[in-house]
């Protein structure tokens, strides 16, 4: 069967309910469980130009639909979907960066107050009622006041937390591949060399193989014992077991985190560690930020179907948007 001139979108797995709606008034859908294209049959598959995805896409599913023009991944990160592969196969990738900076670095803020001030168990404190019945919440040991910050990844998000700490007070630091020109920060060639200068890490780095477990017991060590990790990039960055060792022999003071290695699996020994505050990777989940994520995702394939350029391609496929 040939894809022709239809507008099939494969959606394999969860779909923002946005992304749907619109897929079904603008596109063809096809939804399957899950990214397995044992659940389509050939003539199914050949009729798939594109695809709309929250889930991880591999190469080989990518290879199972030989229409397949665009992926257009919901999310800014996009280390599920296998870009250097679909790159190879004529396949382009767009992910959805800018339109969730402002919320995601908003919600770092909000996480690192509540992991240095503990605000969620001073609420819980009132809820319970031991307000009135044992007396003041204790003072808290940790504070955001006199801290220096340490960057994993002065990108977009980064930069925008680090904006949003300088109003503040806190000085910044901060480690990428490639110093930046146009901030002042210092600049750290190593990941190890920013945890020693400071005595908080926000981490805000890709996943994949370049960032995995880059966060490890040497990394903590250097932080040290005053020191606070906050991880809102990806959970394979951070070698979790080392974090909770970490966090319980109090070689570290406090960490907050919003991603985990195996989501959403979180494991039993970081629930019951007290000095540790935990989000369900809800940094950019407001229906306001979700809906501009999911316009991105149909605005990239309503571009490329019309015949323009996508709009956000990834990089590694940024060679293929050519319309011409
Ligand atoms: P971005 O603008 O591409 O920034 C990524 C930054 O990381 C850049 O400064 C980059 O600089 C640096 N970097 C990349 N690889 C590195 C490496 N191996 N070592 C050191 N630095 C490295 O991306 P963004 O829009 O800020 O998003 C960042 C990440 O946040 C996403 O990829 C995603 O995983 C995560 N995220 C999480 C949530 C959430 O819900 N928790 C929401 C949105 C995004 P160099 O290239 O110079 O190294
Ligand atoms: C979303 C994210 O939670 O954009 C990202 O990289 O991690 C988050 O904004 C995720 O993409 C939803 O699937």
């Amino acid at each position: 069967m040939s894809a022709g001139n239809t507008r099939t979108i494969l959606v394999p797995g969860k779909v923002n309910p946005r992304v749907r709606e619109r897929l079904e008034r603008e596109f063809e859908p096809v939804f399957i469980d899950r990214a397995d294209p044992a659940l389509m049959d050939e003539g199914a598959r050949a009729g798939i130009r594109g695809m709309a995805a929250m889930t991880a896409i591999s190469g080989s599913f990518i290879d199972a639909f030989p229409n397949l023009e665009i992926i257009a991944n919901f999310g800014v990160g996009y280390d599920a979907v296998d870009a250097a592969h679909a790159a190879s196969a004529g396949v382009i990738v767009t992910n959805t960066p800018d339109v969730l900076t402002d919320e995601v670095a908003d919600t770092t803020i909000g996480l690192l107050l509540n992991t240095l001030r503990e605000l969620p168990k001073a609420e819980a404190y009132l809820r319970a009622g031991r307000w009135a019945a044992e007396g003041a919440y204790p003072l808290t040991s940790l504070t955001l006041r006199g801290r220096t910050a340490g960057i994993f990844g002065l990108g977009r998000i980064g930069l925008a937390i680090a904006r949003r700490l300088e109003a503040f007070g806190v000085g910044i630091h901060y480690h990428t591949r490639n110093k930046r020109t146009d901030v002042d920060y210092p600049w750290h060639e190593t990941l190890l060399s920013l945890a020693t200068a400071v005595d908080l890490l926000i981490v805000v780095v890709p996943g994949g193989a370049a960032t995995d477990n880059a966060v490890d017991a040497e990394v903590l060590d250097a932080l040290g014992t005053d020191g606070v990790l906050i991880s809102v990039g990806r959970g394979s960055t951070i070698h979790e077991p080392a974090l909770i060792a970490a966090l319980e022999q109090k070689r570290i003071a406090a960490a907050g985190l919003d991603v985990f290695a195996d989501e959403p699996n979180v494991p039993g020994a970081l629930i019951d560690l007290p000095n540790a505050c935990l989000l369900p990777h809800v940094a950019s989940a407001s229906v306001f930020t979700r809906n501009a994520m999911a316009d991105l995702v149909v605005d990239n394939l309503a571009a490329w179907f019309d015949g323009r350029p996508a709009i956000t391609p990834v990089p590694e496929c940024a060679g293929l948007n050519s319309r011409d």
